[in-house]
């Protein structure tokens, strides 16, 4: 069994994009009131005396969009000083990325995941449903601020959706061979019921290795260790190419991570909510972060049956909170 050691911390609910395949323009989510998000110092209350203590040591945050988390920069600073952190990443979608990621780095940030489904300006628009001034530019500053200033590994996340984008997939894979950069091909999941990428299926990463493969050739990396992606290289490149498979392939074996919503809902499994903990509330109530680590050390006890309960009932099912609702 894999030791879980990694939490995924979603700062806030909200986005200043709207990626038809996450929370598409127009319609209406219930987002988390001000109040009931879990405050900063609520945050790094659980982190040291619930998560360090139950061996966590690797925090990603996640959103929404992370970088409209006020203060961010503060919080990356506090749990980047907690002296058991050993990693601490981020995943955005690099609009407001360029002014900040020297502050980011500087207060602690060492490892970023960017959202890039395209790199055509129009295609990008269309997938993040803007209609006004094109935003592909700036998220392509947000990314070259991030490499200049030195964040390492620097991950570029694409979507995959038939029709839409998947015909970019060698241009996509083409930017690692002269940079180091590290672009992950992802797996559509017809996640949330309000997704209206949703009807069109998924591209299977071996059908897009099939591809690059014909083109430039294609070597295992490096064992995938615990995370989602398996890793690969084209011949010679500088950076490499991941593939993130949950359609096709089931990695819950190897889940080493939960996931902690904005506003306090621990949560065993990206696709099952089962035993999923209200620590907000229960902090709110006077439940001491003793009680509450024991809490969840139970949680964590039953975690791999809570994983393999979502594989047996399929990625198909129906799940009702979108990406950003949950936290990626
Ligand atoms: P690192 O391995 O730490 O770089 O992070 P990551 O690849 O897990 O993080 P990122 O936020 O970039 O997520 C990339 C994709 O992997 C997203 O589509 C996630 O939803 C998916 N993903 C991450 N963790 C899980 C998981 O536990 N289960 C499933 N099914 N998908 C996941
Ligand atoms: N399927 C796969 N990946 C998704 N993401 C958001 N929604 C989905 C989905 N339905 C990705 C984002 C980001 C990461 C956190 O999750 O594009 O890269
Ligand atoms: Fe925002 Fe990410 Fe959802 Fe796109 S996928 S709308 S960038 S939270």
């Amino acid at each position: 069994m894999n030791q879980v050691d990694y939490l995924r911390i979603s700062l806030i609910d909200r986005c200043n994009f709207r990626c038809q395949y996450c929370m598409p323009e127009g319609v209406e989510l219930d987002y988390i009131l001000k109040q009931q998000l879990l405050s900063d110092e609520e945050l790094l209350t659980l982190i040291q005396e619930v998560f360090i203590p139950l061996g966590f040591s690797r925090f990603r945050l996640t959103g929404g969009e992370p970088l409209l988390r006020p203060r961010v920069v503060d919080l990356v600073s506090a749990i980047a000083s907690f002296p058991q952190t050993q990693d601490l990443s981020i995943t955005t979608n690099g609009f407001l990325l360029a002014p900040m990621a020297q502050d980011l780095y500087d207060a602690g940030l060492r490892r970023i995941n960017i959202s890039l489904d395209s790199l055509d300006p129009d295609t990008f628009d269309k997938i993040i449903s803007n209609r006004s001034r094109s935003r592909w530019q700036q998220v392509w500053d947000g990314i070259q601020v991030a490499y200049q200033v030195g964040f390492d590994p620097l991950k570029l996340n694409v979507v995959v959706i038939p029709g839409v984008n998947d015909g970019e997939v060698l241009d996509l894979a083409a930017l690692t061979i002269h940079r180091q950069w590290h672009v992950r091909f992802i797996e559509f999941m017809p996640i949330g019921n309000l997704n209206l990428f949703g009807d069109r299926g998924w591209v299977s990463s071996a059908e897009l290795r099939q591809r690059i493969r014909e083109r430039w050739g294609l070597i295992e990396s490096q064992v995938s260790g615990s995370g989602p992606a398996d890793v690969f290289k084209i011949p010679g490149a500088e950076g490499t190419l991941g593939f993130i498979s949950q359609m096709s392939e089931c990695f819950c074996d190897r889940c080493n991570r939960m996931r902690l919503s904005a506003d306090g809902w621990l949560r065993p499994c990206l696709l099952n909510e089962t035993g999923q903990l209200d620590l907000k509330t229960a902090l709110r109530s006077g439940t001491s972060t003793a009680q509450l680590k024991e809490q969840v050390r139970r949680l964590l006890a039953i975690k791999p049956e809570i994983n393999f309960k979502a594989r047996d009932s399929g990625i198909k099912g129906v799940y009702t909170r979108t990406m950003s609702q949950i936290g990626g």
